[in-house]
């Protein structure tokens, strides 16, 4: 269940009601172009026309990963492991990969090719010498830099620890059906294969196999995630703005983008929702983010971040907009007891609980900046959950796509992404560049 509240917002119905034709036009553009496959527009009917037969192939190679691996490294980057990340840690144990083999149950995930330092990939290689391996190497164009070269190194350091043969049963690939080098690999070794459908971009994949083969070896059920986003599908089918919270959304950001909030900050409460951020704010970044226009996507952990950026969000340029995700039941909790010193004076907070002292801490941080002249929306979910996450993850897909076309931007694409590459292929004299 999640709802969305704009009452702080500033905005009133009748100002987003005023773009409601705009909103049914790019609906209808959406509804009309969904299924052309040379539109990035697969994720929109995705929660319910997936390949059933790759779906049941991911569950069985996440049950393999889990009887004869420690670790799955999931090798990737941008769209290709954010939405894997985001899921695994809103909904593992906080401290997952620390707990100890028979608490956990499923292997510890760790992730690479998502930069290009040397020392990261040293430390996880004297990791694969001491435990059991699978990698998942994850690239839509099957050509990116960062996690072909992590794979490279990882591959040979795994044949080089089972023998060439046994490493093959322990690589999974995620790439394009026809298209790129790794899916030549892939070919070539004969690697067990998953497909990035051409129709689904990177950062809208996550319930595609680049998403699900990492969450489903972790442990997590891919079938209920899926019913989640596919009750949001159904939800936010309607042209109305009015009936369609995901467009209000899309609309009301927008609005508060021409009054000058050119930046907006998703904030949680729930440290396990950091990913979720970075999730969101690549989706919105490389989305809107072009032709010298779009929202400024950033993310903050409360209250963690109230002690370092809380000053600025109060205080400093008025050029933001807040949006808060709230977890409205938490999975524990714990009781505060009385102390009979009450050295640190906290006897006032005696027989409250932690998610009541959090969630008085969000109201309070909340009328704060709405004070403070930041604009604020709530999205609340009941629980963390597969089908609040997918829920929610389809909530902002669809929020984004809207959002994009009311801004005038092709949410699709992202040019500006190669301009580093060309600079970084030519400083390393890459044959071409
Ligand atoms: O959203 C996108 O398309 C990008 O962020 C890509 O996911 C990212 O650049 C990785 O690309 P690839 O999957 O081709 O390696």
């Amino acid at each position: 269940m999640v709802k969305f509240d704009y009452s702080n917002s500033s905005i009133i119905d009748r100002m987003i009601y005023a773009l409601d034709d705009k909103v049914k036009e790019n609906n209808k553009w959406i509804e009309e172009n969904k299924d052309d496959e040379t539109q990035f527009l697969g994720w929109v009917d995705l929660p319910e026309k997936y390949d059933k037969e790759e779906f049941e192939r991911i569950k069985k190679a996440a049950n393999k990963i889990q009887k004869d691996s420690d670790f799955l490294i999931v090798i990737g980057i941008g769209g290709s492991y954010l939405g894997a990340r985001a899921v695994i840690e809103a909904l593992s144990h906080s401290f997952y990969n620390m707990m100890p083999n028979d608490r956990r149950k499923t292997p510890k995930i760790i992730y690479a090719g998502n930069n290009l330092s040397p020392n990261y990939l040293h430390d996880l290689l004297e990791l694969i010498a001491e435990n059991d391996i699978s990698l998942n190497v994850i690239s839509k164009s099957g050509t990116t830099t960062e996690p072909a070269i992590a794979f490279r190194i990882l591959r040979e350091a795994i044949e080089t620890k089972y023998g060439v043969d046994e490493a093959k049963k322990r690589i999974y690939v995620t790439t394009d059906k026809a298209k790129g080098a790794l899916k030549g690999l892939a070919d070539e070794e004969k690697y067990e294969t998953f497909v990035i459908p051409d129709n689904v971009g990177g950062r809208f994949s996550v319930l595609t196999a680049v998403g699900l083969l990492p969450i489903a070896t972790a442990g997590i059920d891919i079938d209920k995630l899926m019913e989640g986003a596919k009750e949001a599908m159904d939800k936010y089918k309607d042209q109305e703005v009015k009936f369609n919270d995901c467009y209000k959304y899309a609309v009301i950001r927008n609005l508060l983008y021409n009054s000058g909030k050119t930046t907006e900050i998703l904030a949680n409460y729930e440290p396990s929702l950091h990913y979720m951020t970075e999730w969101w704010k690549q989706l919105y970044g490389e989305s809107e983010g072009k032709d010298g226009k779009g929202i400024f996507p950033a993310g903050v952990d409360f209250t963690t971040d109230l002690h370092s950026m809380g000053q600025y969000i109060q205080d400093g340029n008025r050029n933001l907009m807040e949006t808060v995700i709230c977890v409205e039941e938490p999975k524990s909790n714990i009781t505060l007891a009385e102390d009979k010193e009450n050295i640190d004076g906290l006897n006032f907070l005696a027989g409250k609980d932690l998610d009541y002292i959090n969630k008085k801490a969000m109201e309070g941080t909340i009328e704060a900046h709405v004070s403070g002249n930041v604009p604020n929306m709530k999205i609340t979910i009941d629980r963390l959950d597969e089908e609040n996450l997918g829920h929610l993850i389809y909530f902002f897909e669809k929020a984004c796509a809207m959002s994009g076309l009311i801004l005038e931007v092709n949410p699709f694409n992202q040019p500006g992404v190669e301009e580093y590459k060309k600079n970084m292929f030519r400083l390393l004299e890459k044959p071409g560049y």
